[in-house]
């Protein structure tokens, strides 16, 4: 694995992905983001997303309730108990915090592992696109035995991704796939910039973007797409969580309904994200709408700044 983490490490010191695959957003919170040794130590700070990290006791309690406010939500999903529960073995492993980010991505699973019960599915290769610190990764691999992930993200965030897997599983077989770099066919988890990903070719069974597409320049977003569309199984998915409209700092708006669907597609769940509408937070913020849906701001309960929808479908292959 160092050999892995070297290479993309010395992708972050030699140069960033092309500038093309590149949004204002990420120009800017990229920048902000450290990636550096120190004394021989990996130092990671993440900036432009909330990590899953360590919490102390007023956010255990705070957490719990974040969770309580979702009981109606998660009541719904039949493998939330027992994804929860990898979870949790997962950030006791990692030394993290039960946050809103490891709950938003344990029931993002647990509604993908109920749909793939309901269709007989039993998805192997995965497609994580813009996976942050690696958590949704990680857990996909403690849930699905022998799961073969292809993460994909930018540079800087490949290295939190391989710090997470090297920590949750450190016998696992990683390779990169960097430009140049030799790769390893044979690996269970492959971590792909955006300039190498238009040559994968291995078919995925389940691809996902949470959070992230919403970021990108649209430039990028066609080329996922086509790439997903060139690259699914037949009976592949792709589960996108992303805000409905995200303006960016370089002044692009960035709008869910305007990525590259197709009449063709094959749509089993689109609407409201019902498991990414509010969060706590210590401070009542600022930010987001300034009245929750009972018509007054309850103290602490924050909001995302535009609603988050999700749609899981199966894309239709190029022509
Ligand atoms: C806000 S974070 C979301 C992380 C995680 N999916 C979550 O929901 O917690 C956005 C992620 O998209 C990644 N990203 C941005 N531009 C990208 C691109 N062109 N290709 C792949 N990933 C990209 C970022 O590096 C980051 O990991």
């Amino acid at each position: 694995m160092n050999d892995v983490l070297e290479s993309l490490l010395a992708r972050v010191e030699t140069e960033q992905s092309s500038p093309r695959n590149v949004s204002s957003y990420w120009k800017h919170y990229g920048s902000l983001t450290e990636v550096k040794r120190v004394h021989g130590r990996l130092v990671l700070r993440a900036a432009g997303m909330d990590p899953v990290r360590p919490q102390g006791p007023v956010e255990l309690i705070v957490r719990g309730l974040e969770r309580w406010s979702y009981r109606r939500v998660t009541a719904r999903y039949r493998h939330f108990p027992k994804v929860w529960r990898e979870a949790l073995g997962l950030i006791r492993t990692l030394g993290l915090g039960a946050t809103y980010n490891a709950f938003k991505l344990s029931s993002a699973l647990s509604l993908l592992a109920d749909h793939w019960e309901e269709h007989s599915l039993k998805p192997r290769t995965f497609y994580l696109i813009g996976d942050g610190d690696g958590f949704l990764g990680a857990l996909i691999r403690r849930f699905v035995p022998g799961a073969r992930l292809y993460c994909i993200d930018l540079a800087k965030m490949l290295v939190f991704q391989a710090n997470t897997h090297m920590r949750a599983e450190p016998r696992a077989r990683f390779t990169a796939v960097t430009g140049g770099a030799k790769t390893d066919p044979a690996a269970e988890i492959h971590f792909v910039s955006p300039d190498e990903a238009d040559s994968l070719t291995e078919a995925f069974d389940c691809a996902i973007n949470i959070a992230s597409m919403q970021e990108m320049n649209h430039e990028s977003i066609v080329r996922y797409f086509h790439l997903l569309r060139r690259t699914g199984s037949r009976d592949h998915r792709f589960y996108c969580v992303n805000r409905v409209e995200k303006t960016l700092p370089g002044g692009e708006v960035i709008r869910f309904h305007e990525y590259p669907w197709r009449g063709q597609d094959q749509v089993f769940m689109d609407g409201p994200c019902p498991y990414y509408a509010h969060f706590y937070s210590r401070q009542t913020l600022a930010r987001g709408p300034r009245w929750g849906p009972w018509g007054f701001r309850v103290p602490f309960v924050n909001y995302f700044d535009g609603e988050m929808v999700h749609r899981l479908a199966s894309l239709a292959p190029l022509p």
